[in-house]
């Protein structure tokens, strides 16, 4: 069977580490996904970068409409973010009939409504696990490991920026704006950060979080937020003396009149798991009726954890083109040969 052609827009950090882990595992995503993925036209600004230099020729372009006119191309994945042009390309590619993923939490939790109703409307998809929580599957799980649950609420660190801040003030005293800056040469931070440090990311992260975990609608304006900027060294030093971690967390849970949704900096037990999840590590406790509680800690932000949820997104959107049902759900792969020959 032919290989799913693919359109990239924007190509910088998730976009890089995208083609990374769809090259380097390209073979088992096939056998996962049960056709070839392949990237054929890629959207920047400046073809110039390393990034794009390091493609085989031909695959840059700097022309939306390479992407979005180009009939052979089934899935549209956007790792540009922004809300403009980005909406309108993805509201394009959906008209054409494309499937769309994306890691961009600011338009999904702000323009998703508008955005998954032309989906609905035209019959495809659009996946966005990368737009929360980097490399944990935690839309995944909460829509399909949880769906069998009510759930009572959702709290967590969801920005990887402040969280790596907190901890490099924390344990080694690095003042704010040097730890900021470190966050951004890693690739962690927003390509504006007054989002992450300002509790703008994260309330994108739990807008969508709440949306998926409660079935309410996207609800961005409710969110009460607060960032990080104004913590200094000194608070973080004697919240310790007291026997406390401050971590920015973000918070989504029934109260008696509906759902509350915040974001802020909370004082942690040190004893506590999640006071000890640190750097851009991300976890979210998740309870429900049914299940309890449960607790999905791994990396929150970084081109290949990311990358490794668009290529989880882009493998469920290839299942549902095929017509075998065997692959349209996840399932065990089974491998004979990959078993060793001694005893087990
Ligand atoms: P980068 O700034 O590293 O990359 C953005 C890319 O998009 C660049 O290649 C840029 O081109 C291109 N681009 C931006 N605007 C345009 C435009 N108008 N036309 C053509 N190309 C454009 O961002 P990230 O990769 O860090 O983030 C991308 C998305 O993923 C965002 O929505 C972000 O919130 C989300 N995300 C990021 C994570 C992370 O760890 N960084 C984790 C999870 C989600 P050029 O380089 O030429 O300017
Ligand atoms: N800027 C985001 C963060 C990227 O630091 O968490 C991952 O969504």
């Amino acid at each position: 069977m032919k290989a799913v052609r693919v359109g990239l827009l924007g190509f910088g950090v998730v976009g890089g580490g995208t083609v990374a882990v769809l090259t380097r595992n390209a073979h088992e995503i096939a056998r996962r996904a049960g056709r070839g993925i392949e990237i054929v036209k890629i959207l920047t600004r400046d073809p110039g970068k390393r990034r794009a230099q390091a493609v085989p020729e031909g695959l840059i372009t700097t022309d939306a409409a390479m992407i979005l006119d180009d009939p052979t191309i089934e899935v549209v994945v956007e790792t540009m973010g922004g809300i403009e042009p980005a909406r309108s390309y993805i509201l394009a590619a959906i008209a054409k009939g494309k499937h769309v993923v994306t890691a961009n939490k600011a338009l999904i939790a702000t323009a998703g409504n508008e955005i998954f109703a032309a989906a609905r409307a035209r019959g495809v998809v659009v996946a966005f696990e990368a737009a929360v929580a980097g490399g944990i599957p935690i839309i995944k799980a909460i829509r399909e490991g949880l769906a069998g649950n009510r759930i009572r609420g959702v709290a967590g660190i969801i920005n990887g920026t402040c969280n790596y801040i907190l901890t490099e003030m924390r344990e080694h005293g690095t003042e704010f704006a040097t730890a900021l800056a470190q966050a951004q040469e890693l690739g962690y931070a927003e390509a504006d950060p007054h989002f992450d440090v300002d509790g703008i990311d994260a309330a994108h992260k739990l807008t969508i979080l709440a949306a998926i975990a409660f079935g309410i609608p996207l609800a961005f304006a409710q969110v009460h937020i607060e960032g990080i900027r104004d913590l200094e060294s000194a608070d973080i030093a004697y919240a310790a003396e007291l026997g406390y971690r401050v971590k920015h967390i973000g918070i989504a849970r029934r109260v008696s009149d509906g759902i509350e949704l915040r974001v802020h900096p909370v004082l942690i037990p040190h004893k506590r798991l999640i006071a000890n999840v640190d750097g851009v590590m991300n976890a979210i406790l998740v309870s429900g009726d049914a299940v309890g509680s449960t607790l999905f800690y791994g990396p929150g932000a970084g081109a290949e954890p990311t990358g490794s949820a668009v290529v989880a997104d882009i493998i469920d959107v290839v299942r549902t083109l095929t017509t075998d049902p065997e692959l349209r759900v996840p399932h065990l792969a089974f491998q004979p040969d990959a078993l060793s020959d001694g005893p087990i």
